[in-house]
């Protein structure tokens, strides 16, 4: 089956959700970011990779970390970037989401970056543009979130190194998560050693285990001796009835509390892709101290959303098979 992320060389033309995507790649979109981390430290942070090219944000849904770090990394690859507000955009008069990608086009867009409620979203774009347009997911529904789990690889791999010594646990609402989704298959090819998810049964996808991760309904059992915690939000825009009893309950059972980080490993970190509700799922305490990565996870989206928009840039002037 023909993979519409790859151009015939292999190399990335979309970049739409980690599935599909080798090991190889991913390590090279890992490469290229640590080439790119410097950068915010420099005086001039920008490089002319993407001069000339015009880069459009979508986002149909509210974000503040994905939207507003694709833009500075499309601006410090000298990129012309335009975020279009859905809210005041003719989206609101009725305009069809192709009618609204056919007009973009002829204002000659290289790039979306796309952020869509509806699983697939991206996906559809990709089949429907225009040859020399490349596609960013930039979290699809329930579906995937690939930048932000990439930007985790990241993060884990600048703590931790060999990702097949690690215990990964991610905690929460797995089953609304497209985060959780895109992590695991990039803790999975990456060839993590144990991936554990952690959750009420309400909030795991059925046979979970056939994603290649083993389930816990206990957080202290599904603690121990983890070398990453990664906690998770209840996604109450996507839960469709009532999933738990209340938040207090949740947090008396799932959040993340300094007695149960003692069960993990003494050097774990603690990850979270954002936005925290501190008191719901964590913490206050942990998502502030010292093995908290969280602010990090953020400034690494910077490097890592630029090493995707460069690479896929470079195979745009490809046709995709
Ligand atoms: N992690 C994440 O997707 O955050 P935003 O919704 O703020 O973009």
């Amino acid at each position: 089956m023909t993979n519409l992320q790859l151009n015939r060389e292999g190399k990335l033309k979309h970049f739409l959700s980690i599935e599909g995507l080798d090991k190889e790649l991913l390590t090279e979109i890992l490469d290229t970011a640590e080439s790119f981390a410097g950068m915010s430290a420099q005086k001039v942070k920008k490089v002319p990779l993407l001069r000339g090219k015009t880069i459009v944000n979508l986002f149909f849904e509210n974000s503040t970390r994905t939207r507003t770090t694709f833009e500075l990394a499309a601006s410090r690859l000298s990129a012309d970037v335009v975020s279009i507000n859905i809210a005041t955009s003719a989206t609101s008069k009725g305009e069809s989401l192709l009618d609204t990608i056919r007009n973009l086009e002829a204002m000659h867009a290289d790039m979306f970056v796309v952020r869509h409620a509806i699983s697939g979203a991206a996906h559809f774009i990709a089949q429907n543009t225009a040859a020399h347009i490349s596609v960013i997911n930039a979290g699809d529904g329930q579906h995937a979130h690939p930048t932000q789990a990439m930007l985790d690889m990241f993060t884990i791999r600048q703590h931790k190194q060999d990702f097949k010594q690690l215990t990964v646990a991610i905690i929460g609402d797995i089953l609304h998560s497209r985060v959780a989704r895109s992590q695991i298959q990039a803790l999975n090819t990456l060839e993590t050693k144990e991936i554990r998810v952690i959750a009420p049964k309400t909030l795991l996808p059925s046979h979970v285990e056939s994603m290649g991760v083993t389930a816990f309904s206990d957080i202290e059992e599904g603690l121990i001796d983890s070398d990453v915690i990664i906690m998770l939000r209840l996604q109450k825009e996507r839960m469709t009835s009532a999933f738990l009893p209340s938040e207090r309950e949740y947090f008396k059972c799932f959040g993340l509390t300094e007695e149960r980080l003692n069960m993990a490993k003494p050097d774990a970190i603690v990850m979270h892709p954002g936005p925290i509700n501190r008191g719901v799922e964590i913490e206050s305490s942990i998502a502030d101290g010292a093995q908290s990565v969280i602010l990090q996870q953020v400034s690494n989206g910077i490097a890592v959303r630029m090493a995707i928009m460069a690479m896929t840039m470079q195979s745009s002037g490809d046709n995709h098979d």
